[in-house]
This record gives C-alpha cells, sequence and structure tokens, in this order.
C-alpha cells in the first residue's frame, strides 16, 4: 500500500475541488438533502445483479428486455423495466479473445435497441440507434471481444426514448477480463470483494419511483441516490481489499464521490481499463456514462460511508462547496466473509502511450445549445468519416457535457491546455473537461454508412434531442 504513488495534498487542492474537505467535516453536512428518500428507515442490501459468465454459461446467453414491477421499498411497488428481471440486468461476463453471444428479446411494447457502451466492437453489433429491436423480436448478437479488461456497461440507444427507457430500469454491467486482469491479484470474486456500483439518481413518493416526465426537462436531476436499484444501501464485506466498479448510470447528474473518514478512495482503471498504477485519491468526480474502479481498505476497519456531492451544472472548485451531499453506500465488514486480497499490486497495467505526432488527422467537436458543431443528429446524414487503424487527434470543446464516442478508447493528450493527471492517464470513452480537451484515438473495426458510430453528449436528454452524430469508420 505505501508503494502508491500518493497525489499529495498541496497538488489535490490545486487540481481538484476543495469541496471535499468541506463537506467531509462537516457532520451537518454529510447526511442533507434526503428529501424524497425520508421515508426510508433504515439500510437496505445491496442488489447485486445475477453474473452471467460467457466461459461457464451454456450456449447463448438469453437476455429479455421487459417491463416489471419492482420494489424499492418492501411492499411498495414501482412500474419499471428491466433485462431478466424488474430494474437493470445481469452483468455479463466475457473475455479477451472469445467471443459472447447473447439473445436480445424485447417484450416490450416499444422499440429499444442493446448499445455496448465501451465496447471496440464493429458498427454492425454496436447496438446504436440503427439497430432497432422491434417488440416481439429477438436481437441475436455475437460480440467479438479483442479489447482488455475494463468495466463497461449496456443501455437502450434508440434517440428520442433513450433517457426514458434507462430512467425505468434498463442498463447492465459488461465486465471484460484478460490474463493479465485474472493473474495481477486484484479483488475480482464477483459480488464479495469485486462489486458493480450503478450510480443514479431518482425521485421517490412513499417509496414510489417517480415515473419519467411526460415532458421532461432539459436534464433530469432528480434527489436520491440509488445504487444498484437499492435505496441507501449496506454491503457486507470480507476484511480487505474491495474492488468497487463504480458507474455513473445517471441521466444527467454528475457526481463527486469520497468517504466519510477522509480515507482514499485507490483508482485502479478508467473506463477502457487499468492504470498502470494505482493512484490515491480523496474523491473522484464522475459525469453520466463515466466508469472508475476504486479499491477501499477493509481490512482494518469496521465500516466506512461513501457519500456522493451533487455537482452543480456548471460546477467549479467554488459552488461544489455549498452543493448537497448524500449518503451513497455504507460498507460493513462481516468476520463470517473470509478475507481475500489486502496488497494492490504496484504496477496494473502497461499503457502504450499514442504519440501525438503520429495523428495526421484532427477533427473538433464543439458541444453547444443542444448540437454539435451547430447541427443536430439527422438519420440520414453521416457527420464524419474517419479512417480503419489511422491516429487521430479530437479537440471537445464540451462546456459542461459529456462527450462519448463508441468504437474505440481514446488517451487524454490535454485537458484545458494541462496534461492529464496520474489518474485521468488511463483508456477513456468519455469525458467532460468542463472546457476543452484534445484526445488521441484510433479505430481499429468498421463502421459503414449503414451501421454507423455515434458520438454524443451522454447527458440523456441531450442526445434524445439530438446532441448526436454520426461516423464511419472504413
Ligand atoms: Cu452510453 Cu452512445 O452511449
Ligand atoms: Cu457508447
Ligand atoms: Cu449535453
Amino acid at each position: 500500500m505505501s508503494k502508491i504513488p500518493t497525489i499529495s495534498r498541496r497538488q489535490f487542492c490545486a487540481g481538484v475541488a476543495t469541496a471535499v474537505v468541506t463537506a467531509t467535516f462537516s457532520p451537518k453536512n454529510s447526511h442533507a438533502f434526503l428529501s424524497s428518500q425520508d421515508d426510508i428507515v433504515g439500510f437496505n442490501p445491496l442488489f447485486i445483479p445475477e453474473l452471467i459468465d460467457s466461459r461457464t454459461h451454456n450456449g447463448p446467453i438469453d437476455v429479455s428486455i421487459q417491463n416489471g414491477q419492482h420494489e424499492f421499498v418492501a411492499g411498495r411497488t414501482t412500474p419499471t423495466l428491466g433485462y431478466n428481471g424488474s430494474y437493470l440486468g445481469p452483468t455479463i461476463r466475457m473475455y479477451q479473445g472469445e467471443d459472447t453471444h447473447i439473445r436480445f428479446t424485447n417484450l416490450m411494447k416499444e422499440p429499444t435497441t442493446v448499445h455496448g457502451h465501451g465496447l471496440h466492437v464493429p458498427g454492425e453489433v454496436d447496438g446504436g440507434p440503427q439497430l432497432r429491436i422491434e417488440p416481439g423480436e429477438t436481437w441475436d448478437v455475437t460480440l467479438p471481444i479483442v479489447q482488455e479488461a475494463s468495466t463497461n456497461w449496456y443501455h437502450p440507444h434508440l434517440m428520442g426514448t433513450t433517457a426514458k427507457q434507462v430512467h425505468a430500469g434498463l442498463a447492465g454491467f459488461y465486465l471484460i477480463e484478460d490474463e493479465n486482469s485474472q493473474l495481477l491479484g486484484l479483488p475480482n470474486t464477483y459480488g464479495l470483494d469485486d462489486i458493480p456500483i450503478a450510480i443514479q439518481d431518482r425521485t421517490f413518493k412513499n417509496g414510489v419511483m417517480t415515473p419519467y416526465p411526460t415532458s421532461p426537462p432539459d436534464d433530469l436531476r432528480e434527489d436520491t441516490i440509488i445504487v444498484n436499484g437499492t435505496l441507501n444501501p449496506v454491503l457486507e464485506v470480507p476484511p480487505s481489499l474491495i474492488r468497487l466498479r463504480l458507474l455513473n448510470g445517471a441521466n444527467a447528474r454528475a457526481f463527486e464521490i469520497y468517504r466519510s473518514d477522509g480515507g482514499p478512495l485507490i483508482k485502479i482503471a478508467t473506463e477502457g481499463g487499468l492504470l498502470e498504477q494505482a493512484v490515491k485519491l480523496e474523491s473522484i468526480k464522475m459525469s453520466p456514462g463515466e466508469r472508475n474502479e476504486v479499491i477501499i481498505d477493509m481490512s482494518a476497519m469496521d465500516e466506512v460511508d461513501l457519500k456522493v456531492v451533487f455537482l452543480a451544472k456548471k460546477y467549479t472548485s467554488l459552488n461544489t462547496m455549498i452543493a448537497p451531499t448524500q449518503q451513497m453506500l455504507r460498507l460493513k465488514t462481516s468476520s463470517k466473509l473470509e478475507k481475500q486480497n489486502t496488497t494492490v499490486p504496484y504496477t496494473l497495467n502497461h499503457i502504450q502511450p499514442y504519440n501525438a505526432d503520429d495523428a495526421l488527422v484532427s477533427r473538433s467537436f464543439d458541444l453547444e445549445d443542444m448540437a454539435i458543431n451547430g447541427v443536430k443528429m439527422d438519420p440520414e446524414v453521416i457527420n464524419e468519416q474517419v479512417k480503419l487503424g489511422e491516429l487521430e487527434i479530437w479537440t471537445i470543446d464540451s462546456g459542461r457535457h459529456p462527450f462519448h464516442m463508441h468504437g474505440a478508447s481514446f488517451q487524454i493528450l490535454s485537458i484545458n491546455g494541462k496534461a492529464p493527471a496520474p489518474e485521468d492517464r488511463g483508456w477513456k470513452d468519455t469525458i467532460n473537461p468542463r472546457g476543452q480537451a484534445k484526445i488521441l484515438l484510433r479505430f481499429n473495426h468498421e463502421a459503414s454508412k449503414q451501421y454507423p458510430y455515434m458520438y454524443h453528449c451522454h447527458i440523456l436528454e441531450h442526445e434524445d434531442m439530438g446532441m448526436m452524430g454520426q461516423f464511419t469508420v472504413t
């Protein structure tokens, strides 16, 4: 543990918000703003989605996309959507170098698609808006997994109904493993010390989730945190290192996550893979669509609370200080659970840096006024044509919008003119620079005119309103 490079307090304060300090150590603030959660008494065991391992599963993995009645609070049902269940979906584990065969059957009365966010797969199996699954239909898809170990997710991607369908419960994890991730000695027992954490905000009245509004706001920001669909969750864990695969699965909210005891979140992975080395952080900011893997050392602790700061739309380090804070997840060690790993490996991965000098093509993407580069998504228009295998520099002027593109992972060249911090020097597919980012990327799979990749704002309301574009890779 002592070998892990630590961001010193001074560096931390210079680069990241000082907010956490205020929020962390102010007990009055630490349990604030539970408005719609007030009627929830006590803690609930964290829901862990079923794990389907593509290696041990017999035959194709069947997933039905269905209506459900979900009990966020025992005895009170909310009409929801889910994959094989009433809210969220199974975690599907896949392996580098292997195909994963899934059959998605749409049992709903409306069309949908299933996009693999973070997957490096050809456009024809990417699950974008063109790959509609009509009611009653089955999408039989084989995903060729070539990329390295990473935490990804799947969700609908039909323009106009993505926000509503995700809000009702359609989201699940795709976890990719490779030789490195399996041999490293990182926590990897699913549900025990390797935990998927989907963070969302919702509104509840008397334990019933408020449905997606019929005339939605520009971005839907609600008042109550749920994790894996659980209100005020607690998880019993072994007295060891606990790996949390954090996903911001909110429609529009950005969160800042920190420990109530001021202890470190040990970041080990960005969206597209493990960092080269773990980095200790006091807090982590996450925009919709982003993932981060962190380790919490529970080997000498009885319990710890994770808290969330609700970041303002246009947050700066100043206004995070007055942002509402909410309980997110309690981890409690249990002596009944066998001790697992207690040391974070020093070297996690090897990341070959892209060389900006090799990038012959540059493009820019300006996210403004619910459009990108001044135009809204038009299914008939291909906005960009990318050459297969060529390194490119993209300049993202995103203001407050989280930018995401399909088909590859990128490396950050700079954020607002500065080199990325150690914890951002990994593979990513979603970024909210709150200003300008320059990224380096290369696409190694094809996306035809018929099945192009998408780039878009990952605030789902903005995406639905057309803050999205299409590109081919050939
Ligand atoms: Cu998370 Cu284009 O999607
Ligand atoms: Cu995506
Ligand atoms: Cu946006």
